[in-house]
């Protein structure tokens, strides 16, 4: 009877073991890949893209691109403070206030703006709580001939090219060390820099 049960009490663990190395697969990145459907469809590629004017079959001039509106024309403070902010409807105001009236995710945001309601979008990027994340300290820092060490594409990757917005890094501990280990990055690595 008792030879019988051994082999499955010897699986039982096997099986649980299985689980758990899943489970920490899983955790260890949940993160790269992320792309949450937000209220309004708002493309990057269409508003931040350079411009990239071809002509049609008809001969017209058509701009493929985007309009090269820059990052901080949107994305205010992330010089000054720990955070960098998403626009207010005030800023999409100033010109859909006049343009694209003909598109249907301008309405919405129309409709948004008339109700005096700000626009919930979803968090793409979100550290958990317990890390520290600056990023002013990130863009102020520069190198010996006083040259920005980073931009935003050096975490964020060609947001501008992309419809929508996708955390495109592992964006977990090892992201962050990995850069911070780079000898041209002279940044700390202890681990109170991060966890205080
Ligand atoms: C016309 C305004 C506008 C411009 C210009 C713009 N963005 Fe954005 N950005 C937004 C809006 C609105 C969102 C929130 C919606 C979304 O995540 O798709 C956003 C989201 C983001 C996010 C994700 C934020 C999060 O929740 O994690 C990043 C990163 C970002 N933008 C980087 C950039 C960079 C880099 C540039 C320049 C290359 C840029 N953006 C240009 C409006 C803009
Ligand atoms: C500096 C001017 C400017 C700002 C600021 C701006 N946009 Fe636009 N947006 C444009 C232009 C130009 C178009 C193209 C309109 C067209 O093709 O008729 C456009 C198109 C759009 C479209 C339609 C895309 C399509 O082709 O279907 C959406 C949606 C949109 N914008 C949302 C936003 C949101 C949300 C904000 C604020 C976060 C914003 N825009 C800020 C200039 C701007
Ligand atoms: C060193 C890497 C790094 C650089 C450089 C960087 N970011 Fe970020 N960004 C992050 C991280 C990490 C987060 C998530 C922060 C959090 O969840 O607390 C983030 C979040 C964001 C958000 C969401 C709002 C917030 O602050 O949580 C926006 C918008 C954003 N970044 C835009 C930008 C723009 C625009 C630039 C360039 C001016 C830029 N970032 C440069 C790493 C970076
Ligand atoms: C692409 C490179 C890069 C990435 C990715 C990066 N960092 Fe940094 N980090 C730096 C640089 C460069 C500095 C500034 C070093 C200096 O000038 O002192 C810095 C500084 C910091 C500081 C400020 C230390 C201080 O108080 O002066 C904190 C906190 C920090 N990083 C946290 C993070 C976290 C958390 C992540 C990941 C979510 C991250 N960093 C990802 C390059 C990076
Ligand atoms: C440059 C920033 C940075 C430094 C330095 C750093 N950590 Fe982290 N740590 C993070 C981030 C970001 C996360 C969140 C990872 C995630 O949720 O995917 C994290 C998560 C953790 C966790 C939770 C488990 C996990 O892996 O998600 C522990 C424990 C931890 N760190 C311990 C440490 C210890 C111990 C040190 C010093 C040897 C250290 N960290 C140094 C950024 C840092």
């Amino acid at each position: 009877m008792s030879q019988a049960r051994t082999p499955m009490r010897k699986l039982i663990p096997l099986g649980l073991l299985a689980v758990v190395v899943l489970i920490g697969v899983l955790m260890a990145n949940p993160r790269q890949g992320y792309a949450p459907k937000q209220p309004i469809l708002f493309q990057h590629s269409k508003m931040a893209a350079e411009p990239d004017w071809q002509t049609d079959a008809s001969g017209n001039e058509v701009n493929l691109g985007g309009y090269g509106i820059p990052c901080r024309y949107c994305h205010t403070m992330p010089y000054e403070g720990r955070h960098s902010t998403l626009p207010s409807t005030d800023i999409c105001m100033n010109c859909h206030s006049t343009v694209g009236q003909d598109k249907e995710w301008v309405l919405v945001l129309k409709d948004f703006w008339e109700r005096g309601e700000p626009i919930p979008w979803i968090k793409v990027h979100d550290l958990p709580d317990f890390v520290y994340y600056d990023h002013s300290a990130h863009l102020n820092s520069v190198d010996d001939a006083g040259e920005p060490k980073l931009d935003c594409v050096d975490c964020h990757m060609d947001v501008e090219n992309h419809a929508v917005v996708e955390v495109q890094t592992k964006f977990n501990m090892s992201w962050c060390l990995d850069c911070h280990r780079k000898p041209e990055m002279a940044a700390p690595t202890d681990c109170v820099t991060c966890h205080r």
